[in-house]
């Protein structure tokens, strides 16, 4: 495929890269992500209108340190260097970089001392604003052609440009939203310096997604894609769906952790509205065995993992020829899980949509949505005209339930989790709140709480209810009910719900929480 409308970026592993290629789709720019690896060849034959180098975990002073390929600074297109792809761009073409005194990290003020065509009509000479910063490294000397275009307090050399060349570079990191003008920034760059279009939009997105799709699965290549009943899943389906029609099997592993209703919902939206082919296994049992007395949270996702993994094997053999698996793994699944660069990142979570894959299975990854956030697979529903009532739905987790009972689970509080969350969800729906939270649900505390029922004595599970606002999961702020509210919410399922008898509301945001309990 060539780029020739569109901006390349080469990954270095920073756990932000794909937040780049996410600004520049926001602005209407296509951007395609590679790694910093790729042949010089290949970078050439994409003909990019410019080049964007992201950060990276790793220093330029160490000794395996990843290189650009040297093409990038011949190809007569503009290059913009962010943090470690600045100090990168400097050591590569004869400045000189050195560890700092102390490392930048966090919100930083930049200074600009120079007019720049990267800040053309956004930052003027003299002025101050706010950037975010993350490094130990420092540019200590510059190219020659370079010249220092803004400074901060840890960073003399903030952004420097080599207007001749169009050769930029910020020490700071532009696509992160605490850097509030770097979309602004990164759209001077591919518009105004690159001359990058700006017509790109989820239409072309999809189509793009359903060429890789064919490319990946060839003329025959049998899918099966794994339902879960979420946004993510059926998206993936319907793409895939759209890109090689009646070759694509779904298969649903009602794993009996979901919410009220949903197995059945599944069923009849994909074999009857689609009319795809659908594989429907009903292993609740075998997972609730699976999971008997297990309380550690990852040892949960990854019994959950494993077991559908398995499932799937069994139901991938029965479709003769499937070689392919698709998945809804979306970006923050990716970067909460894995590095691009191996065991650079922390690992925060396994989702076991990624993390869990036993090595041993057989069936080759189909994961169309990997770049997108969750606001862009909705998008990208509604483009393939989905049902409203499913796109819309709030995200939830591929271990469901399992992972809102903290301790053991059982089917007895399996049921009473299923019944409390049914009853929240239909009252903030009724309320007209369901589309302002990014997700609400219940949470089975293990802790029994006394309480007063009638004239009895009630002995019963307490429950946490949790409703967060967020863009894309990564970052999440509890939703503001009111007082009333939560008082409705509450009694609402004291009330109708047999076996809970008190409720909480959980005011933790993300970080320092996370948005499921475990
Ligand atoms: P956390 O709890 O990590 O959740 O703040 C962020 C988003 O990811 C969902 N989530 C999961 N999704 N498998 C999934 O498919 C998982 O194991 C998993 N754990 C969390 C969570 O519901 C929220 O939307």
């Amino acid at each position: 495929m060539t780029m020739n409308a569109g901006i390349l970026v080469l990954d270095f592993g920073s756990q932000v890269t794909q937040l780049i290629a996410r600004r520049l789709r926001e602005v209407g720019v296509y951007a395609e992500i590679l790694p910093f690896h790729t042949d010089s060849a290949h970078i050439k034959s994409l003909n990019p209108k410019g080049i964007i180098l992201s950060g990276s975990p790793m220093s330029v002073l160490d000794k395996n340190a990843p290189n650009a390929p040297e093409i990038i600074f011949k190809m007569g297109v503009p290059v913009l260097g962010i943090c470690y792809g600045q100090q990168l761009m400097c050591a590569q073409l004869g400045g000189k970089v050195e560890a700092g005194e102390a490392r930048e990290f966090g919100r930083a003020e930049l200074n600009i001392t120079a007019s720049s065509p990267l800040f053309a009509g956004l930052w003027g000479q003299g002025e101050a604003h706010q950037v975010w910063m993350s490094h130990g490294d420092k540019v200590a000397k510059l190219p020659s052609g370079f010249t220092p275009i803004a400074t901060s307090e840890g960073a003399p050399f903030a952004a420097i440009a080599d207007e001749t060349q169009q050769f930029y570079g910020v020490q700071f990191h532009p696509e992160v939203i605490h850097t509030p003008d770097g979309k602004k920034l990164l759209e001077i760059f591919a518009k105004s310096l690159c001359g990058a279009r700006g017509d790109w939009s989820m239409a072309s997105y999809r189509d793009q997604a359903i060429k890789a799709i064919r490319d990946q699965v060839g003329e025959e290549g049998k899918v099966i894609c794994g339902l879960s009943g979420g946004v993510d899943s059926s998206v993936t389906a319907v793409l895939i769906h759209e890109a090689i029609g009646a070759r694509l099997t779904c298969v649903f592993v009602d794993h009996g952790l979901m919410r009220k209703g949903e197995a059945e919902e599944v069923v009849e939206l994909f074999s009857k509205h689609y009319n795809i082919p659908l594989v429907h296994e009903d292993a609740s049992d075998l997972f609730l065995s699976k999971l008997e007395n297990v309380e550690d949270p990852e040892t949960k996702r990854k019994i959950i993992g494993g077991a559908f993994i398995e499932i799937f094997d069994k139901a991938a053999k029965k479709i003769k020829g499937a070689k392919f698996l698709a998945q809804g793994t979306l970006y923050p699944d990716v970067i909460e899980s894995v590095s691009v660069m191996g065991d650079n990142s922390v690992t925060i979570k396994s989702h076991h949509n990624v993390g869990g894959l036993p090595e041993a299975m057989n069936l080759e990854l189909v994961e169309p949505l990997r770049a997108l956030f969750k606001d862009e697979v909705r998008a990208l529903g509604r483009e393939l005209a989905m049902p409203e009532t499913l796109i819309g739905r709030h995200p939830f987790p591929g271990p469901g339930l399992a992972i809102r009972i903290p301790g053991a689970i059982t089917k007895m509080k399996l049921n009473l989790l299923r019944e409390a969350d049914a009853v929240y969800l239909d009252a903030i729906r009724k309320a007209g709140l369901y589309n302002k939270i990014w997700q609400a649900f219940a949470v089975l505390l293990p802790v029994r709480a006394v309480g007063v029922m009638g004239d009895a004595r009630s002995y019963d599970y307490a429950l946490a209810l949790r409703a967060v606002t967020s863009t894309d999961g990564m970052t999440a702020e509890t939703y503001p009910f009111t007082p009333q509210q939560l008082t409705q919410i509450a009694t609402r399922i004291v009330n109708e719900v047999k076996g809970i008898n008190r409720v909480t509301y959980d005011i933790t945001s993300k970080p320092p929480g996370t948005i499921e309990w475990e």
